[in-house]
């Protein structure tokens, strides 16, 4: 047997994570543009799209983070890193966010910032579900584990945690039940 086409869901760490600055700065954006815009989230709060700057924290928060992953893991050949732009989301307790992906980018990315158990797990849903819904779906419990063969899979999410995925990966964040905020932040980035 061979496992051919895998879809790889990169999970980092990000160094000297700083939860209260993270969360206060969030907040200070969600003050500035208290409306935000309305995407993937239904009832929480997204800000408008960030331009990747230079000497803004989360932005550098981000590059430090992937770069730092990318050259420890030695998993890419050389490559350049194009960091279009971030976005923060704040999900208040009931917020969610619905099912889409990221277009006009080659890696989609999120770090969470603010989570408790029973904020919300992301969830991914296979990308050729359509196609093979059945022939995955029916595998032996043991067998779909150890090789990731899911139709659907989802994550717990931990302060700090920073995943990357591809972009056209569908995906969406379950309703809020906990009874704080739920903070991340997600990014597109392309590869060069
Ligand atoms: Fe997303």
């Amino acid at each position: 047997m061979r496992i051919l086409f895998p879809t790889i869901i990169h999970d980092m760490v990000a160094p000297n994570f700083d939860q209260d600055l993270c969360i206060n700065l969030s907040r200070q954006f969600k003050k500035e543009d208290p409306k935000g815009v309305e995407k993937s989230n239904i009832g929480g709060w997204q800000s408008d799209f960030l331009d990747f700057k230079k000497d803004d924290y989360f932005s550098d928060l981000i590059s430090n983070t992937i770069s730092n992953y990318f050259y420890e893991t030695k998993i890419y050949k050389e490559i350049q890193l194009m960091l279009h732009g971030y976005w923060i989301n704040i999900n208040q307790p009931g917020a969610s966010n619905n099912m889409h992906n990221h277009p006009n980018c080659d890696l989609a990315g999120v770090m969470w910032i603010k989570t408790d158990n029973k904020s919300g797990a992301i969830r991914f849903r296979h990308p050729n579900i359509f196609a093979e819904q059945t022939s995955i779906g029916l595998y032996d419990e043991d067998f779909a584990n150890k090789n990731g063969a899911h139709v659907g899979y989802w994550m717990e999410t931990k302060p700090g945690e920073c995943i990357l995925f591809p972009s056209h990966l569908e995906h969406w964040v379950e309703q809020n039940k906990s009874t704080e905020d739920r903070i991340s932040i997600s990014f597109n980035i392309g590869l060069r």
